[in-house]
């Protein structure tokens, strides 16, 4: 059985055809998959930006939403990065833009935005991407690692979301906010309490801002992965070592969800950003959905 975008071929048991009309079932079905088989466009033309594109997940992501047709905006601290993703997007037919913007600064959201609106003429969705660890015992934890990962991880989303949303509202026919939470938001991590907590505030943004923009017809919600290759995750990895010995590149591989046996991989999480920013997640809203290969499930 072939599954082609919704088309299913059965060569079922008993099948009869003249030996001429399976000679033209054989010589057309190649065509018939070129025609049919290409990646669902469930984002066609859409202009997404996707905050810490420059690398890791957010470039995954960026990846997976060209893809599925979106025109996207990659956007992070440095140009390079985001020059790099929109070079890869291009290279497989897409489309693109890279910005250069610190989503703890409104200004350079603002202005990022406004670079977006004048290229595509307007921004329909936005993944909340960018963000920041540090892994410490809380009994040691100094305040300019909580203000970093709160700064990042919950302002960044606050500012990014409100600029976004009321560029949505001033075009008029609403949008789709993804914001990146994690598995972290939703249980306990040891040495990990200040990110934990921000991403949890993550989860908390997001339900709100989905009752306050529904009205815009803007749908809001989080998805919450968990142990994806990444720097972050190599990071951690490294932190690991640090305090148990080993070689932090054979730790990270451990650290992957047990159901799944291996690393979720960036691109993953973006084919499942992709399906919560499009039409068919309509009805999925102010959610954290998990994506994390089965760690927390619950
Ligand atoms: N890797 C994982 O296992 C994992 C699991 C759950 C959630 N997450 C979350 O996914 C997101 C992406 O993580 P990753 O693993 O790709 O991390 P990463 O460190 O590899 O990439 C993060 C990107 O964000 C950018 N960034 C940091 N601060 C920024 C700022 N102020 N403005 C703009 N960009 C900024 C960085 O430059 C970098 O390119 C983060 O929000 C992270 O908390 C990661």
């Amino acid at each position: 059985m072939h599954s082609f975008q919704g088309i299913t071929i059965f060569y079922a048991k008993g099948f009869k055809a003249s030996w001429p009309g399976r000679l033209g079932f054989f010589l057309y079905a190649p065509f018939l998959g070129i025609i049919l088989n290409r990646p669902m466009n469930l984002l066609e033309n859409k202009v997404i930006l996707v905050t810490g594109a420059g690398r890791g997940m957010g470039r995954g992501i960026a990846l997976a939403l060209a893809q599925a047709g979106a025109r996207v905006a990659a956007g992070d601290l440095q140009l390079d990065g985001v020059e790099e993703t929109i070079g890869m997007v291009e290279k497989t037919g897409g489309s693109g833009l890279a910005v250069s913007l610190d989503v703890t600064q409104a200004n350079t959201v603002s202005a990022a935005v406004e670079q977006i609106v004048q290229k595509f003429g307007r921004l329909d969705g936005l993944v909340n991407n960018a963000g920041v660890v540090r892994i410490t015992p809380a009994i040691d934890s100094p305040p300019e690692e909580r203000a970093l990962q709160f700064g990042v991880n919950v302002e960044g989303v606050f500012i990014c979301c409100q600029i976004a949303a009321r560029q949505m509202i001033s075009q008029g026919d609403g949008g789709t906010i993804v914001n990146i939470a994690s598995e972290a938001g939703k249980v306990g991590h040891m040495d990990m309490a200040a990110y934990n907590a921000s991403k949890a505030s993550v989860i908390s943004l997001t339900r709100s801002f989905s009752m306050e923009w529904a009205k815009h017809g803007i749908n809001v919600n989080a998805v919450c992965p968990g142990g994806v290759e990444t720097p972050m995750l190599l990071d951690v990895a490294k932190w690991i070592a640090k305090r148990d010995g080993g070689d932090p590149h054979k730790i990270v591989k451990t650290l992957h969800p047990p159901q799944l046996g291996r690393n979720i991989q960036p691109i993953e999480v973006g084919r499942a950003v992709a399906f919560m920013l499009s039409e068919h997640a309509i009805i999925i809203r102010g959610q954290s959905v998990n994506i994390d290969g089965g760690e927390t499930p619950y």
